[in-house]
């Protein structure tokens, strides 16, 4: 079968967490739970995908600190046992992990969890699971742009690419979860072109089938990149 467009990088919204708990009177941090295994499906399918390279996740963006201390401290404590227990998952399925967002406002604990699982992974090519964490697309173009200033590099539309948190490129498809339709300073450069999908489903109901319909709605969309 003969698609019109090609799928290489994927971007999802993974929001819904804290409505799904309370709709099941189970408080917010069930949702974040229940959440974070759904990625494993999301990885697989990606993975076996042919022409995925990279799907990116947002997690925790610059604005999430605004949440209750015991909510954040949970969501670092989850990200830390979560990436310890997917290890497997990565090297099963031949993914690599990375990460963009500034890291280092982490604790040192979850910074050294991260660079290990990182380096762990650095060999596979299946695919590219890169998490946003504390990820916003406003710190990310400002963080590149003060870097090309300190280098003395021009500001291009090549060079500021560049100099994002890497690696990089433009998304073809952003899907967001539970209704909600804005970005939340998720991804401004990359989403450029993309197409956006917004499903109701909420993170921890979704699943690769629900995925895979969107992407083969997502083949059939006349791209037009301006042109005619
Ligand atoms: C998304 O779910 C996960 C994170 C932002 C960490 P939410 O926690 O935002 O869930 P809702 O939007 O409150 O339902
Ligand atoms: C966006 O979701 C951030 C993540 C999914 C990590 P939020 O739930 O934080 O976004 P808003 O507050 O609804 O815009
Ligand atoms: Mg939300």
């Amino acid at each position: 079968m003969s698609h019109k467009n090609i799928l290489k990088n994927l971007a999802i919204i993974m929001d819904g967490n804290g409505r799904w708990a309370k709709e099941r009177g189970l408080i917010r941090t069930k949702g974040h739970e229940k959440g974070a295994d759904v990625i494993r499906d999301i990885t697989q399918y990606c993975a076996e995908h042919k022409t995925i390279e990279t799907v990116t996740l947002y997690a925790f963006s610059t604005e999430n600190w605004k949440r209750p201390k015991y909510e954040v401290d949970f969501l670092m404590r989850l990200l830390d046992s979560w990436l310890k227990k997917e290890l497997p998952t990565y090297h099963k399925f031949g993914a690599k992990f990375e990460t963009v967002g500034d890291i280092s406002g982490f604790s040192k604990k979850l910074q050294e969890t991260i660079a290990s699982i990182k380096q762990q992974t650095a060999h596979h090519t299946n695919v590219t699971q890169i998490l946003a964490l504390n990820y916003g697309a406003r710190d990310e173009i400002v963080r590149a742009v003060n870097k090309l200033i300190s280098q003395d590099i021009k500001v291009t539309e090549e060079s500021l690419g560049d100099a994002l948190d890497s690696p990089y490129t433009d998304i073809d498809l952003l899907v967001r979860t539970s209704g909600e339709q804005r970005l939340s300073n998720f991804l401004l450069w990359q989403l450029s072109y993309s197409e956006f999908y917004f499903t109701q489903t909420l993170w921890p109901d979704f699943n690769a089938l629900e995925l895979d319909d969107i992407i083969s709605q997502f083949y059939d969309v006349d791209r037009r990149f301006g042109g005619i």
